[in-house]
């Protein structure tokens, strides 16, 4: 009787297949049932919709994703902890979670919507803001999988220590980040035509006037399907080998920096990028790809290439092999990018013949290096074609380095890093993909 009884309901609810949320914005929540004998179904994440994902480049593509992750923390910043291990314990509308109060990401997915904002917020006033970006990518086996969130989450944490905000517990945040991928799945292109971008972001967003941190923060995640940063040969797809990336052309600059010390340069904090529009812009206009930002102090220690780390490769004159170099982050002026951090570990583990140094890189230097990359989640890594560096004086001459030789190609170096970094993410080589399991968060699918 009993289980006939269990089995009506069953019946019932697979007919049903939905839970109504108590959040009206918040889609109806597929229900996983389990199957006859105990085991849970097996679905998997939809097909990437038919799109031309050959054509989307680092942009909104005309397009927005349906849904996004939208939470809030209001009561007074000073009951958080600045260490992560819990939110706020003000009144919450729903809040940071935190052990006690376990993550509830999918009841805070919601239709992608526009914010609205008092004029007054701290964000719009006083720049009370970070931003984090995080590619989710589909592998040939349909999974899907999001490249170290948990580094994307340790780093706003210390973003938000800096501008203090609320930090957002490092398992709320990636699991977030799951949900929206979820979600969202059928954006996720297909393998090798682009990743799934994730924006989460985390402001101050009450009325305030008094120069000081908000009483209400807003954390939401949205996401837009990408193709590639830079341009790269038209019929080029990403799996096909670096050697489809045309190599950039970087300008230093001479009269903006993009951080100094003391600031806010290592972390991702809203304000960093408005300031830097305008010498990109004139960059361009130069006809350069990117500016290449050095020192505040002595305008001599390279820190940043546009929005990404910057490396060279120094060959050893008389032995195979050589030195791979990367501004060191103690600073405080520079990101630490979590592509950076990948690349430094394979390079350290995987590449018998390379050292390799987190050093100040002084201008002068680039003449014995013979590749230079930049890298970043948006950039992936990118090869440096050539930079050049203007005189500090009027009358002086600037200087070019090239690094490449004759075909524009990426170097050895570059691109075996490249290949690296791609068969973890896209899970084409076993033994690259079980060592370094830990940067993959498999995104689980929607019921059906
Ligand atoms: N530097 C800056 C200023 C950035 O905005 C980014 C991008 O996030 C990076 C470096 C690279 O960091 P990541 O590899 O974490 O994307
Ligand atoms: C990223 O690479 O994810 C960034 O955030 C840099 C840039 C696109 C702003």
């Amino acid at each position: 009787m009993m289980s006939t009884c269990l089995t009506a309901l069953i019946v019932l609810l697979s007919s049903l297949q939905l839970v109504v949320s108590k959040n009206a914005d918040t889609p109806l929540l597929p229900l996983a049932l389990p199957l006859r004998g105990g085991a849970t179904p097996n679905p998997s994440h939809p097909a990437p919709k038919d799109l031309d994902w050959s054509t989307f480049g680092f942009s909104l593509n005309n397009l927005k994703t349906p849904y996004m992750y939208l939470d809030q923390l209001s009561g007074s910043s000073s009951h958080a902890t600045f260490d992560g291990s819990g939110g706020g314990s003000g009144s919450l509308k729903s809040g940071w979670h935190n052990k006690n109060n376990p993550p509830k990401a999918r009841t805070l997915i919601t239709k992608h919507k526009p914010l609205s904002l008092e004029p007054s917020s701290t964000i719009l006033n006083y720049g009370q803001g970070l931003f984090e970006g995080i590619k989710a990518f589909r592998r040939p086996s349909n999974e899907i999988v999001i490249f170290r969130p948990q580094k994307n989450a340790e780093r706003c944490r210390r973003g938000c220590a800096r501008i203090l905000i609320p930090p957002i517990p490092d398992a709320t945040f990636v699991e977030a980040c799951k949900e929206v991928v979820r979600y969202n799945a059928e954006y996720v292109p297909p393998t090798g035509k682009g990743a799934l971008y994730l924006r989460p972001i985390v402001f101050g967003s009450a009325p305030k006037l008094g120069v000081a941190p908000s009483d209400e923060y807003t954390f939401c995640v949205w996401c837009s399907p990408v193709g590639n940063y830079f341009k790269t040969d038209s019929n080029a797809t990403q799996t096909t080998l670096l050697s489809s990336v045309s190599p950039i052309t970087l300008l230093v600059s001479r009269s903006y920096t993009r951080s100094c010390v003391g600031g806010v340069g290592g972390v991702k904090a809203v304000g960093n990028y408005a300031p830097v529009f305008k010498c990109q812009s004139e960059t361009k206009a130069q006809g350069f790809n990117e500016a290449l930002f050095v020192d505040a102090k002595e305008g001599q220690w390279i820190e940043e290439a546009g929005a990404s780390n910057f490396f060279i490769y120094i060959p050893h004159p008389n032995k195979p092999g050589g030195t791979l170099v990367t501004p060191p982050l103690n600073n405080g002026t520079i990101l630490a990018g979590v592509t950076r951090d990948s690349i430094l570990t394979l390079a350290r583990a995987e590449l018998p013949d390379v050292t390799v140094e987190e050093r100040p890189i002084n201008l002068s230097e680039l003449s014995s290096a013979s590749e230079a990359f930049c890298c970043g989640t948006g950039a992936s890594i990118t090869p440096v074609g050539d930079i050049h560096v203007p005189s500090v004086t009027e009358e002086g001459e600037e200087t070019k380095f090239i690094f490449y030789n004759g075909d524009r190609k990426a170097g050895e170096v570059t691109e075996k890093l490249y290949k690296m970094l791609h068969d973890i993410m896209w899970g084409e080589d076993k033994r690259l993909e079980k060592k370094y399991a830990d940067w993959i968060t498999v995104v689980p699918p929607l019921p059906k």
